[in-house]
């Protein structure tokens, strides 16, 4: 499964790109707006700043909602860098974006995906990933994990290409759960990346280890 951290934050998205399991960032309006980030250039050149960091994919969102102004701002988007992903939310529109980019041989995710239908949708329109937002279905008394497992089958049954990015993780069960039902991608914050490293255990086992090192005198 790839990891990709869901965040604009450079030193979150640099310290993540140092472990050495990072294989990708996604963003959204957001998480740029966390970060002040404002201007039109100043959002570009941010993106920018994150692809020299990381060596895999990068969604950047478009902020438009007709299919016109969405192909405008993805074909900018994608010319910026070779890993800009663009990344479109599941509306009308934007699955003939989604078509249209596919056809051109641009990547797209499609964002805030709910249910099986919008991934099927999103699949058969070519998207190179499909995020479905489990967190944010855990907040609503909805199974989320139940939605990636479902997406898994349905892209199974016809070999779709389609990547299942499980978005909106929240912690580290999430990416653990997400492995075990095969997504393909997790996007999660930096804590739940990190989070994976901690066990009571290990910590207390390297002391002991450490301590009677001491005895060994090497
Ligand atoms: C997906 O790509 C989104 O950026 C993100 O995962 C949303 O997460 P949230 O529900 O924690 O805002």
């Amino acid at each position: 499964m790839k990891f990709f951290i869901d965040t604009a934050n450079l030193d979150h998205i640099q310290e993540a790109q140092a472990l050495g399991v990072l294989d990708g960032v996604t963003t959204n309006p957001s998480l740029m707006a966390k970060e002040g980030i404002t201007g039109r250039d100043n959002i570009l050149k941010h993106y920018q700043k994150i692809c020299e960091i990381v060596d895999g994919d990068v969604s950047a969102e478009v902020i438009s909602t007709d299919f016109e102004g969405m192909v405008k701002e993805g074909e900018e988007l994608a010319k910026l860098h070779p890993q800009i992903v663009v990344k479109i939310p599941m509306i009308k529109e934007g699955i003939k974006a989604i078509k249209y980019f596919a056809d051109k041989g641009i990547k797209t995710n499609c964002t805030l995906v709910f249910s099986c239908g919008q991934a099927l949708l999103a699949a058969k329109a070519g998207a190179t990933y499909v995020s479905p937002f489990i967190g944010r279905l855990d907040d609503v008394s909805t199974d989320g994990l139940l939605l990636i497992n479902e997406i898994r089958e349905i892209y199974n049954n016809f070999n779709f290409e389609t990547e299942i990015l499980a978005a909106s993780v929240r912690h580290t069960m999430h990416v653990v759960n997400c492995a075990k039902i095969g997504a393909d991608v997790m996007t999660g914050p930096l804590s739940a990346i990190e989070g994976l490293v901690k066990h009571p255990l290990t910590d207390n086992g390297l002391k002991k280890f450490l301590e009677d090192a001491k005895s060994l005198a090497v």
